[in-house]
This record gives structure tokens, C-alpha cells and sequence, in this order.
């Protein structure tokens, strides 16, 4: 059978009161996506023909949100929060008249989209008018009970405030994910009343008054409760956030991704990871970042938004917005800033910090550099502790390194500054004028040697007794060396 939605709607209004924060609660994020993203996401997967989202709470911030992420979904403002039911009556408004919707709220944000298809395929083939998604908790305190008849057939729901002793021993709980045939539904959240102990208006009504008319109402039962545990507190997002965790580890070792200690590796849901790829303990990948075939990435690597291409290496090290060709190598502790561009088999190796600057196929930054506003050219090696000197203290400025240049270490490269092609810099040179392809630069004071200083200003000490079984003598004339 052909399953067909035709209009979601996410409930997304709430204050979000318990979570203690200037962010709307939908607006929180897990695995890089917020709440109602994630709701929006599963939702989607079953192609509803339209959706509609209730906001209220922090309407400006939500609304921005969704136009963001669901262009053509339509929001409905509920200025007062009476209530799911109420919020219901005002999605209805506009809304196709005949039809399936599906009603989810905007704070489950573990919803699987598998469920969900077998939900809609449970409530189109047994032809209801009403079905209500439920779960079996460990800890069903909070969450509206199911009342079922001696048959197993639902009568109604009880909020866990307006239960008794008998109603709340009861483990089978609303997730508060329906399914309705929208006529039967408009017909009956018209006729719900707010006599309850909260004075709200509650969509769970719907269900008794729907079993007593028609006697299409049915309760399911999911199997993982987990994919329907609502977010209402900070140790709830955590909760959440670590079976999400979970969730997303698995898909990708059951992909090819090997994964060493999946309770420590956080990586977000719009991540993208090629088989083979070795995700060590301690990392974090977010935002846009995909990572190639065979890669290595981390212990403790966070790669934020980065591209990382087959068969590089990545560790201990923080990276964000910047690209990672194919088996180029980063770390131990590096730290590469936006716009940094690795070429093929290039290398930011120990304690280098990078931004902004473009690093050419087979070029290396070994040791202890800062390379900023720059563009380094093929097969080029800079020196340890060498230093892109880009800021003059008002502006920045650019450095360019042409291929096979070897700049020695500790040089400062005073930017704006060329290098040219096959070109050398001695090394601890400070380097303001462009240099020739082929030439070295020599910027450095030259040495000289004062022999005998030791013996004279600093007798008795070790060094002195030391030079003097070297054979050093006191000489007091000065050498230069060249
Ligand atoms: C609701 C259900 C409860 C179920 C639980 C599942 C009712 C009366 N109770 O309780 O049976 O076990 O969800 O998580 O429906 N909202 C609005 N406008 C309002 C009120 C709420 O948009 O006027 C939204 C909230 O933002 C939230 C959702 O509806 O996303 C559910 O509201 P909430 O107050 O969290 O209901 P619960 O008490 O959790
Ligand atoms: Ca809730």
C-alpha cells in the first residue's frame, strides 16, 4: 500500500522554562543540528505534502530558524500557550481538510524516520482515525499514561497530573507523535474542553473522543523508547545527545568507518565519512566536515567543517574551516584556522598554527611556525620556527613562497613579501625584500667571536674550568668569523 502524509505538523511553542536559558529549547542543539531540526528531519522523510510548524515562545528566533532550514514550511504563531489542543485548532487553519497528518512535538529529537514509516503504514492500513505512537518506560513519570480497555484497546489518555495512584502505575506512555485522519481530527479538537488540572486545552482528549464516535483509535507501541525520550532539561539534552552519539556511531562503523572508543567520539549528523577512514579516541567532527577514504583523524582531533581528503592523517590537533588534500599530514597539536589549504601530501607538522594561507602539493611546515596570509607554492620546506610576519599592527598583509624554496629555520618573513622559485633563506634572517628565484637571503647580524670572554668575566665558574681543559687561553683579541 502506497503510504501518503499529507500535512505534519510540529508543535514548537513551549517556553522550554526548565532549561534555564536565553535559547528557545527547539533551538538547542545535538549532533550539530537543533532540536526541531532534528524533529523536522524525520519528518520530512516521509515527504508530508506540507508542514506546519507552531511557534510562540521566542518567535522571532524560531521562525528565522525554520525558514532557514524548511523554506517552505509555514509557521502559525500561537501568542498564548493554551495548550496542545489549542495549538492544534491553529495549525488546522488553512490546512487541507481531508487527508493523514501526523502531529510530533518539537522536543524529540531522537525520532527515527523508520519508525515513523511504520507508524504511518500501521494507521493507514488499519484504516484509523486516529493513532497514537507510544513507548514503555523505565521511568514513566512526566508523561501522559495509556489507558486500555480489558481488550487492549485504547480509551484515552490521563496526564500524569490529572492521574491516580492506579493510572500512574501504568508504563505504557503517549510519545506524543499521532497520526490523524485530519477531518475526524478538525471535528473533535473542536469539542475538547480545558477542564483539567492545568486549564489547557490537550490534544489527548482527542483520542477518547474519537474511540467513543467512531471506535478507530488505536495505541502502537515502538519498540526503542529511546527514539521518542522528550528534551525538557539540560541533563535530558545530555541524555539525548549521547544515544544520538550512539546512534550516528554505529551508522557509520556499520558503514566501514572504524571507530576505536565510540563513547568519546562526537560526531555531528550532517558529518560525512568515507570507509576505511580511522576516527581515534577523544575527537569531534562538526558542521560540513567530510573525511576521506583511509584518513586518520585524531586521538583528540576536533575537525570543524574541514575536508579532509583519502589517506591523510590528523592528530591531536583542531582544525576548522580549511581543506586537507589527500594524504596530507597534520600534528601532533596543530592548529589550523579558517582558509587553510593543504595541498596532496603537504604537511603542517608539530606546533603550527595556520590561517588563511594555501600550502602547495608536497610543500612541509614541520616545526613551530605561524604562517598567516600566505600562499606557499610545490615541494617548498620552511623551516622550523619560521614566522609569516603578516600583521604590521594596522593591516594584513600577504607573503608569497614559490616552489622549492627552503627557508631556513627561524626566518621572519615580513610581509608583504616574494620569495621566488628554487630560492634559499639563511637561517634567523628577518626577510622584507622580495628574493630572487635561485638566490639566498642573508638578513642577519654577522657573528663575531670574543675569545677568551669567559675566562675574563666569568673566572672560577664551570664554563670557565670547562674551557680551560679545552685548551681555551686568555686572549684578548677579538676574532670575526665568516
Ligand atoms: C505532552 C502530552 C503527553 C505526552 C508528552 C510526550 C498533552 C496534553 N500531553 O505532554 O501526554 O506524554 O507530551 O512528550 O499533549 N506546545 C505548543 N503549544 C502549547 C503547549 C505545548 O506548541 O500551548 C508544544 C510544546 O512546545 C512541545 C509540545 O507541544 O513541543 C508538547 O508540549 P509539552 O508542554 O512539552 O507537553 P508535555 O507536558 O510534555
Ligand atoms: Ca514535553
Amino acid at each position: 500500500m502506497s503510504q501518503k502524509l499529507d500535512v505534519a505538523i510540529v508543535l514548537a511553542a513551549g517556553e522550554g522554562t526548565r532549561m534555564k536559558s536565553g535559547t528557545a529549547k527547539v533551538l538547542h542543539t545535538i549532533a550539530g543540528r537543533t532540536l526541531v531540526g532534528h524533529v523536522i528531519e524525520a519528518v520530512n522523510a516521509l515527504h508530508p505534502s506540507e508542514l506546519r510548524v507552531v511557534v510562540g515562545s521566542a518567535r522571532e528566533a524560531v521562525e528565522a530558524h525554520i525558514s532557514e532550514i524548511a523554506p517552505t514550511a509555514t509557521t502559525i504563531f500561537q501568542a498564548e500557550r493554551n495548550g496542545t489542543g489549542h495549538a492544534v485548532q491553529l495549525a488546522l487553519v488553512g490546512a487541507p481538510r481531508i487527508g493523514t497528518v501526523l502531529v510530533v512535538a518539537g522536543d524529540t529529537p531522537l525520532l527515527n524516520p523508520l519508525t515513523l514509516n511504520e507508524f504511518l503504514a500501521a494507521h493507514q492500513e488499519a484504516g484509523n482515525e486516529v493513532s497514537v505512537l507510544t513507548a514503555q518506560l523505565p521511568d514513566p513519570k512526566g508523561y501522559g499514561r495509556i489507558i486500555r480497555d480489558e481488550d487492549g484497546s485504547i480509551l484515552r489518555i490521563v496526564e500524569e497530573r490529572d492521574a491516580n495512584d492506579f493510572e500512574k502505575a501504568i508504563d505504557e506512555i503517549n510519545t506524543g507523535v499521532y497520526l490523524f485522519d485530519i477531518a475526524a481530527l478538525a471535528q473533535s479538537v473542536a469539542q475538547i474542553t480545558n477542564k483539567n488540572s492545568q486549564g489547557e486545552l490537550y490534544l489527548t482528549d482527542v483520542i477518547a473522543l474519537i474511540k467513543e464516535s467512531s471506535n478507530k483509535a488505536a495505541a502502537i507501541l515502538s519498540y526503542d523508547y529511546t527514539e521518542t525520550l522528550g528534551i525538557n532539561d539540560r541533563s535530558q539534552l545530555a541524555e539525548c545527545a549521547a544515544y544520538m552519539r550512539e546512534r550516528i556511531n554505529e551508522a557509520h562503523m556499520k558503514a566501514g568507518v572504524a571507530i576505536t572508543d565510540p563513547t568519546t567520539t562526537w560526531i555531528d549528523a550532517t558529518v560525512i565519512i568515507a570507509p576505511d577512514a580511522t576516527i581515534y579516541p577523544g575527537s569531534w567532527l562538526t558542521g560540513t566536515t567530510s573525511v576521506g577514504a583511509g584518513a586518520i583523524i585524531g586521538p583528540r582531533t576536533t575537525l570543524n567543517s574541514v575536508h579532509v581528503g583519502a589517506g591523510a592523517s590528523i592528530i591531536e590537533s583542531h582544525c576548522s574551516s580549511s581543506e586537507i588534500a589527500a594524504n596530507a599530514t597534520v600534528g601532533p597539536y596543530s592548529f589550523l584556522r579558517p582558509g587553510t589549504s593543504l595541498g596532496e601530501g603537504a604537511k603542517a607538522g608539530a606546533y603550527v598554527e595556520i590561517k588563511n594561507s594555501t600550502i602547495g602539493e608536497g610543500s612541509k611546515v614541520p616545526h613551530l611556525s605561524y604562517v598567516g596570509d600566505a600562499t606557499i607554492g610545490t615541494g617548498s620546506n620552511i623551516g622550523a620556527a619560521t614566522i609569516f610576519v603578516n600583521y604590521d599592527g594596522v593591516a594584513k598583509h600577504q607573503t608569497i613562497v614559490g616552489n622549492d624554496v627552503r627557508i631556513g629555520s627561524d626566518s621572519m618573513l615580513v610581509a608583504p613579501v616574494t620569495i621566488g622559485d628554487g630560492a634559499y633563506t639563511a637561517a634567523g634572517s628577518v626577510i622584507t625584500e622580495n628574493v630572487p628565484a635561485g638566490s639566498i637571503a642573508v638578513a642577519r647580524a654577522k657573528q663575531r667571536n670574543i675569545l677568551g670572554w669567559v675566562l675574563r668575566k666569568r673566572s672560577g665558574t664551570k664554563s670557565a674550568e670547562s674551557a680551560i681543559k679545552a685548551g681555551a687561553t686568555l686572549n684578548s683579541t677579538d676574532q670575526a668569523t665568516h
